[in-house]
């Protein structure tokens, strides 16, 4: 019995690890999110239902201007810049739509926000955050 414990736990604990880090995306982008049609148009009525949903839920974060300088980051994390042209986890629509719901790895500094917003909400922010890059 002793044996199987010792064998066991750790094995358990590992494939614990490999299914939360498949869920967020990694550095390097995701071919999944390549393949991904934004649905939602991004016309002034989206962009702007974005930008609130960004205030409200990303902000502490990211900040007020989606800069990455966000004043409740938790310590020793670094939000990423949205305003700029780099992309750590890939910069079509559909792969900032995957980071948005799924969270971004591999340590879920960033949680996904799946259970939170429904699907086009998280569109309507992918285009308020595209906006943010053409100015
Ligand atoms: C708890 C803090 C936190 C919150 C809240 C948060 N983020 Fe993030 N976000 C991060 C961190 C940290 C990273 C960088 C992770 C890394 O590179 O390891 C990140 C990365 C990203 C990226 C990837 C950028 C790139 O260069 O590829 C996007 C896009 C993003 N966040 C958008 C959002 C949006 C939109 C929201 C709100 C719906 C949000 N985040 C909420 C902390 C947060």
């Amino acid at each position: 019995m002793r044996r199987i414990s010792t064998v066991l736990v750790p094995a358990l604990a590992c494939a614990a690890l490999v299914t939360v880090a498949a869920g967020a995306q990694n550095p390097g982008g995701s071919p999944e999110g390549k393949k991904m049609k934004n649905p939602v148009a991004s016309n002034a009525e989206s962009i702007k239902a974005g930008q609130a949903l960004f205030q409200k839920n990303c902000r502490f974060c990211h900040g007020a201007d989606a800069k990455g300088d966000g004043p409740m980051a938790p310590e020793g994390t670094h939000p990423s810049n949205l305003t700029d042209d780099k992309w750590d986890r890939g910069s079509t629509d559909g792969e900032i739509f995957l980071v948005i719901r799924d969270g971004a790895g591999p340590k879920f500094d960033m949680k996904g926000y799946k259970s939170k917003m429904p699907e086009t909400d998280i569109w309507n922010v992918v285009n308020y955050v595209r906006s943010l890059q053409a100015k």
